[in-house]
């Protein structure tokens, strides 16, 4: 049956079958989120490259559409935004039937080479789609100059575009009254942020500490294929922190803590979160700001072993800034509508492990599409951790050192990781105590982990490929005593 395959995620967006990637022109109009993506119609790998479509009334339900921007013969169709443009700026529509606006990459087709900017409307929420007559809307005759974000600054009253020079390691803004006008207005460059190629940078204004009067922009960037790459190696994604004025993004050192990579941030430090992009147009009286990443790393992307569809997006996720270590960190939170999905609730307190694996299975809690949150004290121990979707000779492992105070998901032995040589491994991220306490929020599907520490400050998104009765949780505790205070538990409900 559809979406009952193996590997299938049951609430994760995945298209019924065929390529996809990046997620794309991110917009709320008229009580629907849309979703758009890197698509390929004609097959499982990347390829004739055009604009897939998906809708929702809650972010947790999605229904997929037909194709709503193909590539044609000249183009390929790459990542970008979408706005509504409200003032009908661009004369697209009309006052009272203002049109959605989607800003993306041309990609010349083979043989040519070059990306510019391109512009398509729709005047019936999004079920439509016309190419404007007069593209490309920016062209610099550059060969890679790609995902066009693009924003409406309401302190300067005009559309705002922050789109990347990949090979340059540069950001470039942009600024237009009418969305197919663009003037030139800075760079931005980050020595030691080098990487990995810069793709589908993102750019707003988060609230400190739940402080809605007090914001600061954020700049967020992806790096691709590269020698580095991200934290975990290849495709990941960083962040600063600073102000915007309508002409140019200056980062803010005193807001950055200090980090051993370099002058930037990660925004997660799994290997499955690539390309993110946040939601245009969420009413003002919601006020969040919500994103979606690529749960794949294009070092291994095409190898991973599903079928009919290959790739899925992360869980819609609410960001802010908190106060951590002296600076700003960006949090990320899975939104509060995911627990709609959540069945009975199982949970246990105050239970002391003393060098020792126990199953969960004992307050039936197991299971391949499961919620938990998990607060433990470590004690004297050395390592306390869980360990998920256990079966015959399979677990993922999910492990907090107490003296090098790190959290670390280790995939080596999570079930199918041959495919690709560059598939398993282990991901550390830092996580100091806090009060003497381990907080761990943990969402897992049928092949996947998302894992939000500590209130969202560390996120580790991976992809897992266990066999589906691999439905165990333990937890266990080396080198002394633990308690774990508190462990709750749901089934989650699949979204189709
Ligand atoms: C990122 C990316 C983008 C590009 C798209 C092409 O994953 O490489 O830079 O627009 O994918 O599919």
């Amino acid at each position: 049956a559809p979406y009952q395959e193996t590997f299938r995620p049951q609430f994760h967006f995945t298209p019924k079958e065929n390529w996809m990637n990046d997620p794309n022109g991110l917009v709320y109009h008229n009580g629907e989120y849309h979703m758009f993506y890197q698509y390929n119609p004609y097959g499982d790998k990347w390829g004739h490259m055009s604009w897939g479509h998906a809708i929702s009334k809650d972010l947790v339900h999605w229904e997929e559409q037909k194709v709503a921007i193909p590539e044609d013969e000249e183009y390929m169709i790459f990542s970008g935004s979408a706005v509504v443009d409200h003032h009908n700026t661009s004369g697209f529509g009309t006052k009272d039937n203002p049109p959605m606006v989607a800003i993306y990459t041309g990609h010349k087709q083979e043989p040519e080479k070059g990306q510019d900017q391109q512009l398509a409307y729709s005047l019936d929420n999004g079920r439509t789609w016309t190419k404007y007559a007069g593209n490309p809307v920016l062209d610099e005759g550059m060969e890679n100059f790609r995902d066009p974000k693009v924003i409406w600054h309401e302190e300067s009253e005009q559309w705002i575009m922050v789109v990347a020079l990949s090979t340059d390691y540069k950001i470039a803004f942009y600024s237009s009254p009418n969305l197919k006008d663009w003037t030139f207005l800075s760079h931005f460059e980050s020595p030691g942020s080098e990487l990995g190629i810069w793709e589908c940078p993102d750019l707003f204004a988060l609230p400190i500490d739940g402080d809605e009067d007090k914001r600061k922009w954020v700049l967020e960037v992806d790096l691709g294929a590269g020698e580095e790459g991200s934290v975990a190696g290849g495709s990941g994604g960083l962040y600063f922190v600073g102000e915007f004025d309508g002409k140019q993004f200056i980062p803010d050192e005193d807001a950055m803590p200090e980090s051993e990579s370099g002058p930037h941030q990660w925004v997660d430090y799994g290997k499955d979160f690539y390309a993110a992009v946040s939601w245009s147009d969420v009413p003002e009286e919601d006020g969040r700001r919500i994103w979606v990443g690529w749960m794949n790393n294009w070092q291994y992307a095409q190898e991973l072993p599903t079928s009919p569809w290959r790739s899925s997006q992360s869980i819609p996720r609410t960001l802010e800034l908190a106060s951590h270590d002296g600076g700003l960190k960006m949090v990320q939170e899975p939104v509060d509508e995911l627990q709609t999905l959540r069945g009975e609730q199982k949970s246990l307190s105050n239970l002391t492990v003393t060098n020792d694996t126990r199953s969960l299975a004992d307050w039936n809690i197991q299971g391949k599409a499961l919620e938990m949150k998990v607060t433990f004290t470590p004690g004297n121990a050395e390592v306390v951790g869980l360990n998920l979707r256990t079966g015959n000779d399979e677990k993922t492992v999910l492990r907090y050192d107490v003296s090098e105070e790190t959290l670390a998901l280790d995939r080596t032995q999570s079930g199918q990781v041959d495919f690709h040589a560059d598939f398993p491994g282990v991901h550390v991220a830092p996580l100091p105590l806090d009060n003497g306490q381990v907080e761990l929020h943990v969402f897992i599907d049928w092949s996947s982990v998302e894992v939000f520490a500590h209130d969202g400050v560390v996120a580790i998104s991976d992809k897992i490929f266990p066999q589906p009765d691999s439905e165990g949780v333990e937890v266990f505790v080396e080198g002394g005593s633990a308690t774990f205070d508190r462990i709750e538990a749901w089934p989650l409900k699949s979204i189709w």
